[in-house]
């Protein structure tokens, strides 16, 4: 089956985790597309969404989703992303479409992270992708000489502005045996709005789309 068809699989499962009154926390990407068509058909029993991009919030409003400022929350029952690589500790690297920060917004504040991936994004180790940092365009060099420091190839995502007015750099080459001690390193350098390396705040269930239908992992 090809990844497309489980990305969709792996999004309709969400929908057993959606109660009725609720606001659902909306990730970003191709695989999100499909959850959004999915939710479509419960938006009458939902309250509404907030959305991790601009991209997002379109094609919530396009399917008839009420959509919330996320400033006004300061806590959800239920946030559903995909990822571009996630490990056995259920740990991830996301922002492979430029909504990291937005994304770990939303993560951190939900009781519930629920992670959709078709097969191909589960790893035993993260860092085969590449790892997005956004940035301030003035820290543009610093931050690529530290990426250099630690073994990594940093590349500028050219013509890429996040909804936030910010720059990214993908970070290629890197084996993360560590991920939740890369992600305050990163994260403490000045210059960087967020690391898309979402270790300290993991998913909680992990939807994934397989050859054999839906395979639910729990955090334990
Ligand atoms: C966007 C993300 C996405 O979740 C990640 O890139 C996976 O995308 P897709 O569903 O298109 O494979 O982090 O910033």
């Amino acid at each position: 089956m090809n990844l497309n068809k489980l990305k969709k699989k792996a999004a309709w499962a969400a929908l057993d985790y959606i109660r009725p009154g609720t606001i659902v926390g909306v990730g970003t990407g191709t695989t999100v597309f499909y959850f959004i068509e999915a939710l479509s058909t419960k938006k009458h029993l939902i309250y509404g969404a907030v959305s991790s991009s601009n991209a997002s919030t379109i094609l919530l409003k396009k399917q008839g989703i009420e959509v919330f400022n996320l400033k006004n929350f300061s806590s959800l029952n239920i946030y559903v992303d995909s990822a571009d690589e996630i490990n056995h500790q259920m740990q991830m690297i996301k922002g492979g479409g430029g909504a990291l920060t937005r994304e770990k917004i939303i993560a951190a504040m939900s009781r519930k992270f629920v992670c959709i991936v078709d097969k191909s994004k589960k790893v035993d180790f993260l860092g085969k992708f590449p790892l997005p940092i956004e940035i301030i365009p003035m820290a543009f060099s610093y931050i690529l000489k530290e990426m250099i420091k630690i073994g990594g190839i940093p590349k500028h995502r050219k013509g890429f502005i996040t909804d936030d007015g910010n720059i990214i750099i993908d970070v290629y080459n890197l084996c993360i045996k560590d991920p939740i001690s890369m992600e305050r390193k990163i994260n403490s350098l000045p210059g960087v709005v967020t690391v898309g390396l979402f270790a300290s705040r993991s998913a909680d269930i992990i939807l994934m789309g397989t050859n054999k239908g839906i395979k639910t992992i729990k955090n334990k």
